[in-house]
């Protein structure tokens, strides 16, 4: 068995360099050089992480399904620099660097931001274009766009930015943070098993624990803006507060939040037991994902 951690760092490795080699090789320099700082600035990528798990999961290699990757990363990586600008967050760290907004200005940072997410789909296209990945690439198309759109991780900004300053109820919390964040870790994990030929049933069952995983990481993520530092975040503390975000932590406090934590993870690990498949990656990837300190 693999250590998760050292399948993590691998991983990333592998993603990185893939990244690098992924952006757009001509275009306007200011937006190109603020989409490579974001995209380049460091960053889990525990989203591409389990595109090549679960693709890994069906015995297809990470060189199938590298773009896949890619792809979901350039996504989150926009959806953080949105994320992160005065309108929104208004955050000036992350991923330890100042954000992009504050080194190349809002407009440069809508822009770059927009950039990440159009040229997404193109490397998705140029995925596509390969030996028999054609009809996988339409449907991870879909997926993607649907993930990141206004029934999936944008529709759950909105919700997120009108939420602030209210009571929420624990479901209406839920619903933000299935939109906002469990969608996109959904699409990283079923289109890795899409591009590696996952059944329905099995598409199924990968949902189900993707969702309860992604439910889980937002949690932690709101713990640790109350209980992590900067340095190790590379991102503010205390942000969520500050803003009056409608948190778990903020409703029922840290030590409720982290037993739901907890429960999401228990959900996703055990719904992984149906897959005829062998699932220990998975599940110690879980395990990393939702007991992380940073
Ligand atoms: C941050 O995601 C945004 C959330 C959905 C909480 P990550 O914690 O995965 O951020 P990076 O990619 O490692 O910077
Ligand atoms: C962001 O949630 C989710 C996204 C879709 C980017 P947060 O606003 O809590 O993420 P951080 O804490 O800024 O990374
Ligand atoms: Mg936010
Ligand atoms: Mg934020
Ligand atoms: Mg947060």
């Amino acid at each position: 068995m693999i250590d998760p951690d050292r399948y993590i760092e691998m991983k990333r490795k592998r993603i990185n360099r893939a990244l690098q080699n992924a952006l757009p090789a001509a275009g306007p320099p200011v937006v190109i050089k603020a989409m490579r700082s974001s995209l380049e600035a460091g960053g889990k990528r525990l989203r591409p992480v389990l595109t090549l798990a679960a693709a890994d999961t069906f015995g297809v290699d990470e060189h199938e399904v590298i773009e896949v990757a890619c792809a979901i990363e350039m996504v989150h990586t926009y959806s953080l620099i949105h994320d992160d600008l005065p309108a929104m967050d208004d955050s000036a760290l992350r991923r330890g660097k100042p954000t992009c907004h504050r080194v190349f200005g809002e407009a440069v940072a809508i822009l770059a931001g927009d950039a990440l997410l159009t040229h997404a789909f193109e490397v998705l296209a140029r995925y596509g274009r390969k030996e028999f990945c054609a009809q996988k690439a339409v449907r991870i198309i879909d997926e993607l766009a649907k993930a990141a759109g206004v029934k999936g991780m944008l529709g759950g900004q909105i919700l997120d930015l009108e939420a602030e300053g209210k009571e929420l109820t624990a479901e209406q919390i839920e619903k933000i943070y299935i939109l906002k964040t469990g969608t996109m870790l959904k699409a990283a994990v079923r289109c890795g098993a899409i591009a590696a030929g996952a059944s329905e049933s099995e598409l199924v069952i990968l949902t189900r624990f993707a969702s309860s995983l992604g439910t889980a990481f937002q949690i932690v993520d709101d713990l640790l803006d109350i209980e992590g530092t900067a340095e190790e975040l590379g991102k503010p503390v205390g942000s969520d507060s500050t803003h009056g975000k409608a948190t778990y932590p903020a409703v029922f406090g840290c030590r409720e939040a982290s037993l739901k934590a907890e429960q999401f993870y228990r959900q996703a690990v055990e719904g992984l037991d149906e897959l005829e498949r062998p699932t220990e990656l998975l599940c110690s990837l879980a395990d990393r994902i939702v007991f992380r300190k940073k």
